[in-house]
């Protein structure tokens, strides 16, 4: 393959052959095509984007660098929820114990955090000992046995989204709509499920900033994710505030974990109950939409959902005795410092772009593929629109490595809140659905 020939023909708007994809990223996965090559070949496609068809290559081609999961027969349903990147986005650790409390299989393959998005294995990675890493045949057993797995891409499971994602991350390439529509599709299809929501983000901190992008890369989803057979519903759903009050890995798996307990917050209880239930009703047309809501709370209130975190936690490797430790403190970080208001009236914008920056530069982000992640820092108590406040309100608590860090986070996260006297009605988080 001439890969400096194609990069130049993809610079200049020309298409690929399937078969040139797929050299493209047999060669990439196996390390015969240096980052530096790839990463041109990423931005001409960011600026020039695919054709339909090469997307569709491409998403197959990354799906058969690895190993395309099989299953047992098995009446439970196969299926799986997947986020385009939000900050604060925990979704999926509430979500997939709910999914298994109710019945289904989820083989869920999340990816780490990009940009200022977090990941679910950087959050997952927070809990001391906890495995993110296990082969095809792990993935199975443990699915059957305790009815999920969360897992991420490695040599044998989709390598080449492992390996582009992260090369993607830091090359300035993340939001293409056919490079994000091919990561995705091709960590879904190769779990071998059945059914599939995705939250496809719009607004400041997501990669899609307007509702009509994000509608473009939701059809552009779901028409090639129902071309491969994988039934797909889109969410259209707001990321101009942080999802929940916790943004930061430990922080966000300890509000999951509340919400388990069916502490909320209502944004992140609420999405999670409706992406729940459009699965139920997805693999089971007699249900409508409410009954299969209040099947989803009755399950979450029963505790069964919790349970089940905890027996992922314990077939990954977690240290539940740790994590239960971790979960009685206040914080894992050494310093705490608060931001207060010094007036009183209601707050009409929680910028999540701000905020994701903030959590990045205290360590919880990376800014090159190598960076490790300090899984201690973040915020939490953040507070949200609509909300009243009055003079010493605290606005959100910043969890730092040290003072130096914290004040800095305090000077920057002053910007990311603006208030007025009156109150305010905040905008409806999901905003559509397509199917
Ligand atoms: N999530 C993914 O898995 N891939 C992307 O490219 C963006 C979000």
């Amino acid at each position: 393959m001439n890969f400096p020939a194609l990069i130049e023909a993809k610079r200049d708007g020309q298409s690929h052959t399937r078969d040139e994809i797929r050299e493209i990223v047999q060669a990439y996965t196996t390390g015969d095509i240096p980052d530096y090559q790839m990463s041109a070949w990423l931005m001409a496609v960011y600026f020039q984007s695919l054709q339909p068809e090469e997307t569709r290559a491409l998403t197959l081609a990354m799906r058969d660098s690895g190993t395309v999961l099989e299953w047992p027969d098995d009446p439970r349903p196969l299926v799986d929820k997947h986020s385009t990147g939000g900050v604060g986005d925990k979704v999926s650790l509430v979500l997939a114990p709910i999914l298994a409390a109710l019945g289904f299989r989820v083989p869920m393959i999340s990816g780490r955090g990009l940009g200022i998005t977090g990941g679910t294995l950087d959050k997952l990675a927070s809990i001391p000992g906890f495995k993110t890493q296990l082969e095809p045949d792990q993935i199975i057993s443990q699915v059957q046995d305790i009815g999920l797995a969360i897992v991420g891409q490695t040599s044998t499971m989709v390598p080449a989204d492992k390996r582009i994602y992260a090369l993607r991350d830091v090359t300035g390439t993340v939001p293409s709509i056919p490079l994000i529509t091919a990561s995705i599709l091709s960590k879904k299809l190769s779990e071998g499920i059945g059914t599939l929501v995705m939250d496809v983000k719009f607004g400041a901190a997501a990669f899609m900033k307007t509702p009509g992008e994000a509608r473009e890369l939701a059809q552009s989803i779901v028409e090639l994710a129902q071309n491969c057979g994988l039934k797909t519903t889109a969410f259209l759903t707001d990321m101009d505030t942080p999802l929940g009050m916790a943004v930061g890995n430990w922080l966000e798996v300890k509000e999951a974990v509340r919400c388990l307990d069916c502490y909320g917050p209502d944004d992140l209880q609420t999405l999670t109950v409706d992406i729940a239930a459009t699965l139920l009703v997805e693999t089971n047309s007699r249900l409508t939409i409410a009954a299969a809501r209040q099947r989803v709370l009755e399950s979450l209130t029963s505790g069964k959902p919790r349970a089940t975190f905890n027996e992922m936690v314990k077939a990954q490797g977690g240290d539940l005795a740790a994590l239960e430790a971790q979960l009685g403190t206040n914080s894992t970080a050494p310093v705490i410092m608060d931001l207060e208001t010094p007036d009183e009236g209601f707050i009409t914008r929680t910028d999540a772009q701000i905020i994701g920056e903030v959590v990045r530069d205290l360590g919880g982000g990376r800014m090159t593929q190598e960076d490790e992640i300090d899984h201690a820092v973040g915020l939490d108590e953040i507070a949200k629109p609509g909300e009243p406040f009055g003079v010493g309100s605290v606005l959100a608590r910043v969890h730092a490595r040290d003072k130096t860090s914290a004040q800095h986070a305090l000077d920057r996260l002053k910007q990311a809140f603006e208030f007025q006297d009156e109150p305010f009605e905040s905008t409806p988080l999901i905003h559509d659905r397509i199917c």
